[in-house]
């Protein structure tokens, strides 16, 4: 990857200015994790804490994903990188509108341009819309691989989603299992 180029996109999305969440950031989450991982997670947006400290899944949902992970052994320093499809927190962690989620797709899709995963994994409906489509549905379709140009992508729950109805919490961690199952075929393939 070129070097310059990420810093370049990052700076740019750190100044962005395209859409009314800029207005009341605290921090921009740009996103965190190996940029050089062939594993990629995708979430909504930013919440409360991830605006405060400007890093991406690091409130209740993102540790309770993060400690699913690591009983996996994906480690988000070493094997995988983490991203929202909005950079900037919607005011009382509304669904980000159709605009502002359009105005910030071009950041992620330079993000995947320059990290190139082998998976994506779209973090509840919100990452599944904008990346896979609309006329997908999270209950029906999580679970589900899609391949897409080689890449083989994912919708699950969103993690906060586990804290509202508990019986999700099992086929979330199905599909984290699944994905790591995808991610040792990919990791140990030769070719
Ligand atoms: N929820 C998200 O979708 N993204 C975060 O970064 C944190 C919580």
């Amino acid at each position: 990857m070129g070097m310059l180029y990420w810093k370049e996109l990052i700076n740019q999305c750190e100044g962005c200015n395209k859409c009314r969440l800029s207005e009341n950031r605290t921090h921009v989450v740009f996103g965190e994790g190996n940029p050089k991982a062939k594993l990629m997670f995708v979430g909504e947006a930013p919440g409360a804490d991830e605006d405060r400290l400007g890093r991406p899944f690091v409130g209740k949902a993102g540790q309770l994903l993060t400690k699913g992970l690591t009983s996996l052994n994906l480690e988000r320093s070493r094997d995988y990188y983490i991203c929202n499809i909005c950079k900037c927190r919607p005011e009382n962690n509304r669904t980000p509108l159709e605009d502002e989620a359009i105005s910030c797709l071009p950041y992620l899709r330079n993000q995947a341009a320059l990290i190139k995963p082998k998976i994506i994994v779209c973090l509840g409906a919100v990452a599944m819309k904008y990346i896979i489509g609309e006329e997908f549905k999270i209950t029906r379709d999580r679970g589900k691989w899609i391949e897409r140009k080689g890449v083989y992508i994912m919708p699950t729950f969103h993690p906060a989603a586990l804290f509202r109805d508990e019986s999700k919490k099992a086929l979330f961690w199905q599909d984290l299992k699944q994905i790591k199952v995808k991610y040792d075929e990919i990791v140990t393939m030769k070719v």
